[in-house]
């Protein structure tokens, strides 16, 4: 695996790749690598000719409140994982090289950026969308893969994708899951072991949504009162949205249908968890 650390060295590389006739997949992260990003490197890999990966935690997506300097950065054991993948190149850049002195042009992607989390977190869908456009940029990838656990970040790339003409296709992979329901995410980290059972609640929610739509109920005050239920049960957590929304728009729907996202997101201590299904044909 090539690890590359300026922009100028990932684009040669990778119009290298393209140049000898390979498609080439891309899976952007922020490191601390699990095994829902190791999806994504997985699903590239059986899709694409090539791989390349991106670890950078972006500090334009964090509000100044937020846990930009403590997230967690495990890059030596996050090489080892890519490694173990067969990823063809990593690009790992300084916020110096991705954002110099004097840069100042932000994406915004009106509205369905302004929704659930990027409501939450004001600034945070631009700081999303303005890194991974340049990202676009920089690699050119034919494929994009990132994880429906970000629904709302999906929402956004691919409104940004379509507005701005990026040449990719932009894959969504399932979210990946502990044994007990908790969808991985490097901020599981931060939890200790009775956050860690707290955290629950989310899936647990969202399993509950499920057996009522699996019963046929598609009203969405219905099911958001259920979900809401699960988490006055467990009253260390604190909602910060329960919705019923269509998941190109963003936008409150009233009744639940295939494509429909339902998507909670909660404090549990000092740590923001989301959690998501999406509605099934039925
Ligand atoms: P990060 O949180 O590192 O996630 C990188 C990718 O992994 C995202 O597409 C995310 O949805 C996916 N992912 C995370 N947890 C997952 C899980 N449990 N199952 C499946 N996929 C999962 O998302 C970001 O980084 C950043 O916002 C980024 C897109 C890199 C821009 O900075």
């Amino acid at each position: 695996m090539l690890i590359v650390r300026t922009i100028q060295e990932m684009k040669a590389a990778c119009r290298e790749l393209q140049r000898c006739g390979k498609t080439l997949g891309f899976v952007p992260t922020m490191g601390a690598l699990h095994a829902g990003h190791i999806s994504l490197v997985r699903t590239a890999r059986r899709q694409c000719d090539a791989v390349a990966a991106s670890i950078f935690v972006n500090p334009l997506q964090f509000a100044p409140n937020e846990d930009f300097s403590r997230y967690p950065r495990t890059f030596e054991d996050d090489c080892r994982l890519l490694e173990d993948e067969c990823v063809e190149l990593l690009f790992a850049p300084s916020a110096a090289e991705m954002y110099p002195a004097g840069a100042c042009t932000m994406v915004t992607v009106e509205g369905v950026g302004d929704r659930l989390d990027g409501g939450s977190r004001p600034g945070h869908m631009r700081g999303i969308a303005t890194v991974v456009s340049k990202l676009f940029h920089i690699v050119r990838p034919d494929n994009a893969f990132f994880g429906q656990k970000d629904a709302a970040q999906v929402a956004v790339l691919r409104q940004m994708v379509r507005d701005q003409d990026f040449d990719l296709e932009l894959a969504v992979c399932p979210i990946v899951r502990e044994a007990d329901g908790l969808a991985l995410s490097s901020r599981n980290r931060y939890l200790n072991a009775e956050e860690r059972q707290q955290a629950l609640v989310l899936s647990r929610s969202l399993q509950q949504v499920r057996v009522l739509l699996q019963a046929g109920e598609n009203a969405a005050e219905t099911l958001i009162a259920a979900a809401g239920k699960v988490f006055a049960a467990e009253p260390s957590a604190r909602v910060d949205y329960i919705a019923l929304v269509d998941w190109a728009t963003l936008l409150p729907v009233d009744t639940a249908a295939p494509g429909s996202l339902f998507a909670v997101a909660a404090w549990i201590g000092k740590t923001r968890l989301i959690d998501n299904l999406v509605v099934d044909a039925r």
